[in-house]
């Protein structure tokens, strides 16, 4: 147990990690001062998001251009360390870009909150006092929303919601809000801590029971934040693969889709080759993945069985393919003007309100499933994932420039196994 570690100096709390776990060894300190950024200003910067910064944790920051998203050409900006996956994304890109693009359309933009708490009074006594202590609350927190409403945002609605059967005396404030160009994390745990203190003073004056608040604090399902992206075309200028005919592909593909669809193990894999896409562009725009994945799993389950994010259709020979998705997001406020790659990726997106962003979230995971599905009824999924990952093969095995030319062009035809690269490598290197 070491007491006040988060007083001790950068570098002293890197001397305890290394007495304590790597027996002093200075070796590992420079594996943690390599990554230090010479531009001190900069390193204070990343310093200073957490607490107990010892060093920078490098991920890499790739683009995939030729996204034609409602006629406009994006460049995508994506943060990932799996190998195959920018490759995808600028593959699916590609494919559209000469068919018609990606259209995409934000259905709606409602953020949740709730105060949840118990009531020991009569439930009915507390809902016929409900819409006066309502407006008090909304009144209440002015100070709070005038900015957010003299923007067009704001409260939408606060709905009393009794949920005694789920637990005794449990109520709860269900809140919905529109947040604009923010997520709105802060601005709507602002509002709810609010609420919830007008609410147990009203109820207290007025009413018998005993009020207490549980906690107060946003929701990251949000069933009525949607957006849908989608891309169409005929069937029969669909494939490109010659071992395969357009129909059979555009047959096989809305087959792999319905799968997902009904069919959690493999549902849960489906969604998580889309969510390969839309994280990359979360964490390249400065979002919050966590609360994306968790907001996004739960819409999945929506109906009582976790099931695919996309859907696909043929009828009289038009090959439809899209997918709905929540997504709470912001461009402004958040890591938006601190993180330098941030305000780098925003621009490159053409600084997009937050309803642009969604839309091209949804085309990254849409393509990322569609380049997935694709690879996946046709060659299969290795063939192009271990040609992306020999580069990490042979990084592994320390290979030089010149042993990395040669065997990137002898594997160029052949597949791709761990095996056969050391084999290879063994043989040059003899
Ligand atoms: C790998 O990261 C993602 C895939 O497994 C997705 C899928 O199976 O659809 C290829």
């Amino acid at each position: 147990m070491i007491k006040g570690f988060s007083k001790l100096s950068k570098s002293k709390k890197i001397d305890w990690i290394i007495e304590r776990y790597f027996n002093g060894n200075d070796d590992a300190k420079l594996v943690l001062q390599q990554y230090w950024n010479t531009n001190e200003k900069l390193q204070q910067l990343h310093d200073e998001f957490i607490e107990n910064t010892i060093t920078n944790y490098y991920l890499p920051y790739g683009v995939a251009p030729n996204f034609l998203i409602n006629g406009i050409n994006y460049t995508i900006p994506m943060v990932i360390e799996e190998s195959s996956v920018v490759a995808a994304a600028s593959k699916a890109a590609k494919f559209w870009l000469d068919r018609g693009g990606f259209k995409a359309e934000v259905l709606s933009t409602t953020k949740v909150g709730q105060v949840h708490f118990t009531y020991s009074g009569n439930s009915e006594t507390l809902f016929d006092s409900f819409e006066s202590i309502k407006s008090i609350i909304i009144s209440d927190a002015k100070p709070i929303t005038k900015n957010m409403e003299a923007r067009g945002g704001g409260i939408l609605d606060i709905q009393l919601k009794d949920k005694t059967v789920l637990m005794a005396n449990y109520y709860q404030l269900h809140c919905t809000f529109e947040t604009l160009d923010a997520m709105g994390a802060n601005f709507i745990n602002s509002c709810l801590e609010q609420f919830a203190k007008t609410l147990k003073r009203e109820v207290g004056c007025s009413l018998d029971g005993d009020l207490n608040i549980t906690m107060s604090i946003l929701s990251n399902y949000v069933p009525e934040c949607i957006v849908r992206a989608s891309v169409t075309c005929k069937v029969e200028d669909l494939n490109e693969d010659p071992n395969i005919t357009a129909e059979d592909f555009a047959t096989k593909f809305v087959q792999a889709v319905k799968i997902a669809e009904v069919e959690p193990y493999r549902a849960v894999t489906h969604n998580k080759g889309i969510m390969n896409g839309i994280d990359a562009v979360i964490l390249a725009t400065g979002n919050d993945f966590r609360a994306i994945e968790a907001g996004a799993h739960a819409y999945a389950a929506k109906d009582g069985q976790y099931s695919s994010l996309t859907h696909a259709s043929v009828e009289d020979g038009i090959f439809k393919f899209w997918i709905d998705i929540p997504l709470a997001l912001g461009t402004v406020g958040g890591l938006t003007r601190l993180h330098p790659l941030v305000k780098f990726s925003l621009q490159l997106l053409g600084n997009p309100s937050a309803k642009d962003l969604m839309k091209v979230v949804a085309v990254a995971g849409l393509a990322q499933n569609f380049a997935a599905l694709r690879s996946l009824t046709t060659t299969g999924i290795q063939q192009g994932h271990m040609k992306m990952h020999l580069m990490n093969i042979l990084n592994q095995v320390e290979a030089n420039d010149s042993e990395k030319s040669t065997l990137l062009d002898y594997f160029k035809d052949k597949t791709v196994s761990h095996s056969a690269v050391i084999q290879e490598i063994n043989k040059l290197r003899n």
